[in-house]
């Protein structure tokens, strides 16, 4: 257990692979006809977000709902801030109304660490500038672990990430799961979409990394194009972009029926994949949205049931359940 998730490099492979037996737990009272518990009832969870987003803010807020925590969500945009405030003394005043988690996304890198120095809440990093997502590398771990059957780990499996590695937190800690639980991960980018520090795999072949037959590729992870956090021009334009490093037709046809084609959201329609995603054998993108709400389920639970047994609740409503079904 820990009290806060702001990397996955604080987490540990033993802390990945905690929390994706937890998330399996979830993913069985998610299949439920009725797929709420009591974990986390009396636990107030609010979402701070600076930054847009879809798929983390609502899931965490389906995923704290799903526990019977209490929700609080934090509209930047009609907030004090307006009036000059600061973020700790908003997030000062948003604990002293007896806040047990914040879910934190900034533009800032190590916004989140600042936050969880300043309160005795939990603290979950959802995005902080181009440096961690935690919790997306949970979900996309936990999407290869069941869509591949891998529940001992990567030993072996390979994987591409492929483009706009620089201005991407995703690709980092993406690669940080991935790579403890044992997959070779080779970053796929032209040179100005790498960032200073290189992974050790990197190349701007996309065409070799997938090869004649795609056969020496298990996973093949596309990132959006953050034209959003570009000061310049990285590359010379989106057509040959695509044309060097999109998931084309051509490519498309070359990938093996097994090769899982993955991506965080939100696409770039015709840029980075430039095929319909639906049409794709292996593509499991949307499991990874389905897969985020156990994954950001077993993160509250394993920080806030701190003391407690750690299924129990989730056992006995279970059984409590069954008693009802049969009652009625
Ligand atoms: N993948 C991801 O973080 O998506 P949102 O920006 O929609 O939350």
């Amino acid at each position: 257990m820990s009290r806060s998730l702001l990397s996955i490099d604080e987490l540990g492979a033993d802390g990945v692979r905690r929390i994706l037996d937890l998330a399996d737990t979830m993913a069985e009272v998610n299949r439920r006809p009725n797929p709420k518990v009591p974990a986390l009832r009396g636990k107030t969870v609010c979402s701070v977000f600076f930054e847009d987003s879809t798929r983390t803010r609502l899931s965490f807020e389906t995923a704290a709902k799903r526990l019977s925590a209490d929700t609080m969500t934090f509209a930047a945009s009609q907030s004090s801030l307006n009036k000059g405030e600061s973020l700790k003394d908003t997030i000062e005043t948003i604990a002293a109304m007896g806040v047990d988690a914040f879910v934190i996304r900034h533009r800032s890198t190590g916004a989140p660490w600042l936050v969880d120095g300043w309160t005795n809440a939990s603290v979950v990093n959802a995005g902080d500038g181009w440096h961690a997502h935690p919790t997306q590398g949970l979900l996309d771990a936990y999407t290869v672990r069941t869509c591949l059957n891998r529940p001992d780990g990567f030993d072996g499996l390979r994987v591409a990430i492929v483009g706009d590695i620089k201005h991407s937190r995703v690709a980092r800690s993406t690669t940080a799961a991935f790579t403890a639980l044992g997959a070779d991960v080779t970053w796929v980018a032209p040179s100005t979409l790498l960032p200073p520090v290189v992974h050790e795999h990197a190349t701007d072949r996309l065409d070799d990394v997938i090869g004649a037959d795609g056969e020496g590729l298990d996973v093949l992870y596309m990132l959006r194009m953050q034209n959003e956090r570009m000061t310049e021009a990285l590359v010379p334009n989106l057509r040959e972009y695509t044309t060097r490093f999109g998931l084309t037709a051509e490519r498309a046809a070359r990938l093996a029926p097994q090769t899982l084609v993955m991506h965080p959201g939100p696409i770039n329609r015709g840029v980075e994949i430039a095929v319909d995603p639906s049409e794709l054998p292996g593509a499991v993108i949307n499991q990874q949205v389905t897969n985020g709400i156990s994954v950001r389920m077993a993160v509250l639970y394993d920080m806030l049931s701190i003391g407690s047994d750690p299924t129990s609740d989730i056992v006995i409503t279970d059984a409590v359940a069954a008693e009802r079904t049969e009652e009625s």
